[in-house]
């Protein structure tokens, strides 16, 4: 591969960029800066450094956020920061975007790739990946309101398909949805006449959120997914 498509690969810079930072003698190949951005180099012999960094080529990366609220997810938005802001800059941005969807005020597991078809399969209804999320609601639960949002529930011409809901206390529930309708589990609340005040994702399919803190970012791998 060409010295400036691998640093644009693992998320350097543009093609632009990268040209510069060769022809400025930042890259090093095997310990000698290189100046010549079409150097063909070899990803699994040769040793490829930036600011004192050995740099790794990755066709797939996966990454989890413990999302903020605040943050819309969307790759770019006119009016509110994006998801893609949380990311620190270690992280390899390049082609990555989130898998599915947590509304601005929602909270908790956000998994980033760039693996499209991976991507496709999570969110597919069809493959029935486990969303189980923390809900703390305005009123009271009863236990009938446990059995209708298990069943399913209408959420406005369409009734949810049913899903495992495990009371906490009074006013805190887990919800486990194998769906990701548009404000779903919201609407699922309203089914019930109540409304949600607080809601993390805590686990998407294998992934956990764990202890992993607000805002903080790990590199995690097919693996752990799959
Ligand atoms: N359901 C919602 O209502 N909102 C989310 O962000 C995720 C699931």
């Amino acid at each position: 591969m060409r010295l400036d498509k691998f640093l644009v690969e693992c998320g350097i810079g543009s093609r632009k960029e990268v040209k510069e930072l060769i022809q400025n003698r930042e890259v090093f190949v095997n310990g000698v800066p290189s100046k010549d951005p079409t150097l063909n180099i070899k990803i699994e012999n040769d040793k490829i450094e930036y600011k004192s960094k050995v740099l790794v080529y990755k066709e797939f990366r996966y990454y989890i956020l413990n999302k903020l609220s605040g943050y819309v997810t969307a790759l770019v938005d006119s009016k509110s920061p994006t998801v893609m802001e949380l990311l620190p800059e270690w992280v390899n941005k390049k082609d990555l975007f989130p898998v599915g969807r947590l509304d601005k005020d929602t909270v908790g597991l956000l998994l980033f790739t760039n693996n499209g078809k991976l991507a496709h399969e999570l969110i597919s209804p069809k493959k029935h990946v486990d969303k189980v999320y923390y809900v703390e609601v305005e009123n009271s639960i009863s236990k009938e309101d446990i059995t209708r949002l298990e069943e399913g529930i209408d959420i406005g011409g369409y009734i949810t398909k049913p899903s495992k809901a495990e009371k906490i206390s009074d006013k805190k529930l887990y919800l486990n949805i194998q769906e990701g309708k548009f404000h779903q589990v919201k609407k699922m609340m309203h089914g019930i006449s109540n409304e949600v005040t607080y809601l993390k994702r805590v686990t998407f399919g294998k992934l956990e959120l764990g202890n992993l803190e607000a805002g903080s970012v790990i590199e995690i791998e097919l693996k752990d997914i799959i």
